[in-house]
């Protein structure tokens, strides 16, 4: 069914290649350490860069004793909250381009009977190994060129880990998206193995954003822009391999998240698309072709050969929130709708030379796919602050929920930073927003909701970190997750800053 020699074959060599030169090589490095130099300048100009400075040492950890809290942490959190992201974004002076390059940094607030210590690491990867025993970068990035040399090595020789952190029968995973997902060590947090499902799928690319669905089972992708295949994996609740399924579809664009209904796969296939007849690095391998459009791919789950696209409007999306179907063929989702990839094309490069970024932002839309008429239609339900991130109900994934908590980017909040300002609770159902405005010197990271009950009620807690970079320190907030606007029940302020982050999940004790 999967041709492995052939995916892997053209995933490390025609998909990621980066053919070059002794030259370019020296030209790369130099790059790298210009870049350095020029961030060292801008975060004297813009001290909120701070979030896209490098972790500084390979370890964390702070006990009770030295970590601040201020209020209430409720008893009933009994679990870890762990969080990750790119943080080693500098290898021996040398400074990755874009924010989605650097090592994943994993960390992870331990909350019990009230109290709360945290630790975390640079995730000790083949890749992060072979340069600490190098003492410089060997290995390229998902927009970084770093010897000029071209890539010769299988996706997982340069796999960080870096986008999220989910458990799942017992396997804590680190996610990346170009590769295998990681296995840690569920005490040191160290790496211990690529997640090897099964040999027909060993070193494959898993994504950063599996769906647990109501059973247990665990659905994930991998997609290969450069051969028009995604490959859908199906995970028992148990951690076994249900299925591994190839899905031809061309042009293939950068596809980071994606749905589960109780019936239905659904990818939305934006005209983000991989072009093959471009050199240079993965990111510069996509080309933005609004003219296409884009397409929603639906995938009946219990038989995957049954599929349907619906035409869409052009629009980049990273992040769902939900899908769910409501009985009469229509499947709703929210999500976060961007009129072009430009923050990723050119913010999140901005933010790590030391310059304010620019690019498009996202606004939180509800959307309706009619799978009898084969139409989509949707609105925006937030327009004007940016909005990312959003999260609902963990075990309600592909069922109703009409409670998403997200970050917004309000120019009028007050803030010291152009990054998020504000945390939100949406009820999709009444249009309530329970928002609550951090510090101005506070940038907010995503926020989870952590249920109360089974149901769709929106009772519970939401966790989320900031980073407050007027003091360098960064803080986990623990909110009423009915009741944002009135502010925190607890706030745990760590003795250092981290570098911020992308995703993270509680995960009960
Ligand atoms: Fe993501």
């Amino acid at each position: 069914m999967i041709d492995r020699r052939t995916f892997m074959t053209s995933l490390a060599i025609a998909g990621l290649g980066l053919a070059g030169t002794s030259a370019a090589a020296l030209a790369d490095a130099n790059a790298m350490r210009r870049r350095s130099l020029n961030f060292k300048i801008g975060l004297r100009e813009r001290p909120w860069l701070l979030g896209w400075d490098a972790m500084d040492a390979p370890t964390c950890a702070a006990g009770p004793d030295e970590i601040q809290v201020e209020g209430r942490i409720p008893a009933s959190l009994d679990g870890d909250f762990m969080r990750n992201g790119p943080g080693g974004h500098v290898v021996f002076g040398h400074r990755y381009r874009h924010w989605f390059d650097g090592d994943g940094l994993v960390h992870r607030f331990r909350l019990k009977d009230g109290e709360v210590r945290h630790d975390g690491r640079i995730i000790d990867t083949p890749k992060w190994r072979a340069e600490q025993a190098a003492v410089k970068p060997l290995f390229d990035a998902f927009d970084t060129d770093v010897d000029g040399s071209g890539i010769q090595q299988k996706p997982d020789a340069m796999n960080t880990g870096n986008i999220n952190i989910i458990r799942h029968a017992g396997r804590l995973l680190a996610l990346w998206e170009g590769g295998s997902a990681i296995e840690l060590d569920p005490v040191t947090l160290g790496f211990r193995s690529f997640l090897a499902l099964s040999p027909k799928t060993s070193g494959l690319p898993f994504s950063a954003h599996p769906r647990l669905d109501s059973d247990g089972s665990l659905w994930s992708f991998g997609y290969a822009g450069y051969l028009g295949k995604i490959l859908l994996y199906r995970i028992r609740p148990d951690g076994r391999l249900h299925t591994a399924h190839l899905i031809d579809a061309p042009d293939t664009p950068m596809l980071h998240d994606f749905m589960i209904t109780d019936r239905h796969i659904v990818f939305i296939l934006t005209p983000w698309r991989y072009d093959r007849s471009v050199s240079g690095t993965f990111l510069e391998h996509h080309r933005w072709q609004p003219e296409k459009g884009g397409q929603a791919l639906i995938i009946d789950k219990n038989d995957l050969a049954r599929q349907q696209t619906v035409d869409l409007p052009p629009f980049w999306t990273f992040h769902f929130g939900n899908a769910w179907e409501d009985g009469s063929g229509v499947i709703r989702f929210d999500y976060c709708r961007y009129v072009d990839p430009s923050a990723t094309t050119e913010g999140f490069r901005q933010v790590m030379n030391g310059e304010a970024p620019t690019g498009s932002s996202a606004s939180y839309d509800q959307a309706r796919i009619d799978t009898v008429a084969g139409t989509f239609s949707g609105a925006a339900l937030i327009d004007g602050p940016a909005v990312e991130f959003p999260r609902v109900h963990p075990a309600r994934m592909g069922q109703r929920t009409d409670h998403a908590v997200m970050l917004l980017a309000d120019p009028d909040a007050g803030a010291a930073h152009p990054y998020f300002t504000t945390t939100a609770m949406v009820n999709q159902d009444s249009g309530r927003v329970d928002a609550f405005v951090h510090d101005a010197r506070e940038i907010a990271e995503e926020a989870v909701f952590v249920p109360a009950t089974a149901g769709n009620d929106g009772t519970g807690w939401v966790l989320q970190t900031v980073l407050d970079f007027g003091v360098s320190r960064t803080r986990l907030k623990i909110f009423d997750a009915s009741d944002l606007a009135s502010g925190p029940v607890a706030v745990a302020t760590l003795p250092y800053a981290l570098p911020l982050g992308l995703h993270g999940s509680f995960m009960k004790g």
